[in-house]
């Protein structure tokens, strides 16, 4: 363990501790603030990286929890500042909340950089605010603490009991069959998001806030508990004290994440069926700490972990049932004997220390290891002809009939082809058909934006087909289901094999022998990539020229290549 810091050699001691020019400058202004000389004796400076926003509803209750962690920090002898920063919220947020993971990555490394602070508690959990804020936190390696805005409560229609994503695309398709009459679907937008919190299905926000548990970076417990329950405010306020705490006892994020916490999250997220998004985030997370996550990692970690959590989309129940069943500390205490567990975290305590008295209380919702759901985490890693480097696709919320299946491909060249297209009566298409989309990748939408649940043509919902072979280079919501070939890398707007692609090539799915191959010769390749022209650049200025020139492709996390990990960044001078 590093030693204790003692006040003289507190990072903020450098700007409010020394006797000269600018230390005068920094107290004087901070007096301007209402703090006091009593304030700068040496007290650990916290920043609280709140990423609140009117823009972002599930973290309307951040205003409250900020004032917790305050709480916890100032009962600590710490001393507190707010920092607002990004939200990255996934609801409004165009082209896609991914297109600004890597920028909320920056603004959290460079506001922890730029100022007098010793540690931070960061605020998130709206899906890509988890990454972008720990993704900064590693570059820069000051003790944090995460603070999980917690999931939002059930969503209710008529009785029926509503999961975010999930039943939208479900009700969707049967509004678009002319199976939904009345105020049906105004009813269910008024009933499927009720509370602050983010969304209550394992989708990314859950599979990504319960990784940064198992990775050891928030509180024992912290991802489980809804946005509402008074549990949360007394975790953030805890979450303040303890970050005082890791600030003396120097322990940072890259002393808690190592090659063993990376596994520890993959087998998680299997156990979980997590969000296939939380690949190429952790690869990306992995990636800014030195750690390389091939993307076999996940197949290997998948094929031997057993799918025990009962939740939607690839399950039955919600968030608020997965709290009160023992939430994600008695899931990891069920599959105690698959991970790695004395590992450090947080709170000074080890994972198994943090789990010694979990308990499971409904075993419906969080399976034992001999009563799973599935035998295996049901993400698998897929390779071939039209995916050199890698593609990935959620069996577990895919039609099995579906996952070794040949068809004709029906391509859309990007996403508006598509919208124009997709619901013309005379769409070539049947329900053997795959469905290609084009430029939907990191640089090609760019951003990577969840399109890759490729909506089933109208003539065939009307047929009754409610799911297709679908191939892209995008994301998929992690409240997605079907049989979505997803993250082709390299993606078609590189030139990748998906660029080649053509309405009436065979596309072969072979999920079990882990293959995707387009059954088009070699030579016949060759020429369609001779002739094959990159598309125009989207942006001539700005954060999306730096965004397609930076960005690497999914198998590499799409982080920007000049953000990985590399030599360390020198402090700010002192002057
Ligand atoms: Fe924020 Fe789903 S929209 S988590």
């Amino acid at each position: 363990m590093p030693a204790r810091k003692t006040p003289e050699t507190l990072r903020s001691w450098r700007w409010y501790g020394r006797d000269e020019l600018r230390s005068f400058g920094h107290r004087s202004r901070a007096k301007q603030a209402g703090l006091d000389s009593f304030d700068f004796t040496g007290k650990p400076v916290i920043g609280i990286f709140n990423t609140w926003t009117d823009l972002n509803s599930c973290h309307l209750h951040f205003k409250i929890t900020a004032e917790c962690v305050k709480r916890g920090v100032l009962q600590a002898g710490g001393l507190p500042f707010e920092v607002p920063v990004m939200s990255a919220g996934e609801m409004l947020t165009k082209p896609t909340a991914m297109f600004h993971r890597n920028f909320l990555a920056m603004e959290t490394e460079e506001l922890l950089r730029a100022n007098p602070l010793d540690g931070a508690v960061l605020l998130g959990g709206c899906d890509k605010s988890t990454p972008g804020l720990l993704m900064g936190a590693f570059s820069m390696n000051i003790p944090i603490i995460y603070v999980p805005c917690g999931p939002m409560i059930r969503g209710n229609w008529r009785g029926e009991t509503l999961g975010s994503g999930s039943d939208v695309w479900k009700y969707w398709d049967e509004k678009r069959a002319g199976n939904l009459c009345g105020d049906a679907w105004a009813e269910i937008e008024d009933g499927i998001a009720r509370s602050a919190g983010h969304c209550m299905t394992m989708g990314t926000a859950s599979t990504m806030t319960s990784m940064a548990e198992v990775l050891g970076l928030t509180l024992p417990g912290a991802s489980s508990i809804p946005a509402v329950d008074s549990a949360h405010n007394r975790m953030a306020a805890a979450a303040g004290r303890q970050i005082v705490e890791n600030v003396w006892a120097d322990l940072k994020p890259l002393d808690v994440v190592t090659a063993a916490s990376f596994d520890n999250a993959i087998a998680v997220d299997m156990a979980l069926g997590g969000s296939t998004n939380a690949i190429v985030h952790l690869v990306a997370m992995a990636g800014r700490a030195g750690i390389k996550l091939p993307l076999e990692r996940f197949d290997e970690i998948s094929k031997r972990t057993p799918l025990i959590a009962n939740l939607r989309p690839s399950g039955k129940y919600l968030m608020d049932d997965f709290y009160t069943a023992g939430g994600l500390r008695a899931t990891l205490k069920v599959m105690e004997s698959l991970l790695t567990t004395d590992l450090i975290t947080v709170n000074g305590r080890t994972l198994s220390e943090n789990i010694a008295d979990a308990e499971v209380y409904n075993s419906d919702v969080i399976r034992s290891l001999d009563n799973a759901l599935a035998s295996d985490g049901g993400t698998a890693v897929l390779r071939g002809n039209l995916a050199p480097e890698g593609a990935v696709i959620k069996v577990s919320a895919a039609t099995k009939e579906l996952l070794n299946h040949t068809g004709p491909a029906m391509v859309f060249e990007d996403y508006n082809d598509l919208k124009k297209r997709l619901d013309d009566p005379d769409l070539p298409v049947t329900k053997d058909s795959v469905l290609v989309l084009k430029n939907g990748g990191p640089v090609g939408a760019p951003g990577m934006p969840e399109w890759g649940m490729l909506p089933i043509p109208k003539k065939l919902l009307k047929e009754g087909i409610r799911d297709m072979v679908r191939v892209s280079d995008a994301r998929m919501s992690g409240t997605s289901y079907g049989t979505c070939v997803l993250h082709v890398s390299p993606e078609s707007a590189v030139g990748g094999p998906l660029a080649h692609v053509r309405t009436g090539d065979l596309i072969q799915l072979d999920a079990t022998n882990r293959q995707v191959n387009l059954l088009v010769s070699d030579e016949e390749l060759a020429s369609r990539r001779a002739s094959w022209a990159p598309p125009p650049p989207r942006y001539g200025r700005g954060y999306g020229k730096l965004y397609c020139e930076h960005v690497t492709q999914a198998h590499e996390g799409a982080d920007f290549d000049f953000l990985q990990f590399g030599p360390e960044t020198p402090e700010p001078e002192i002057h």
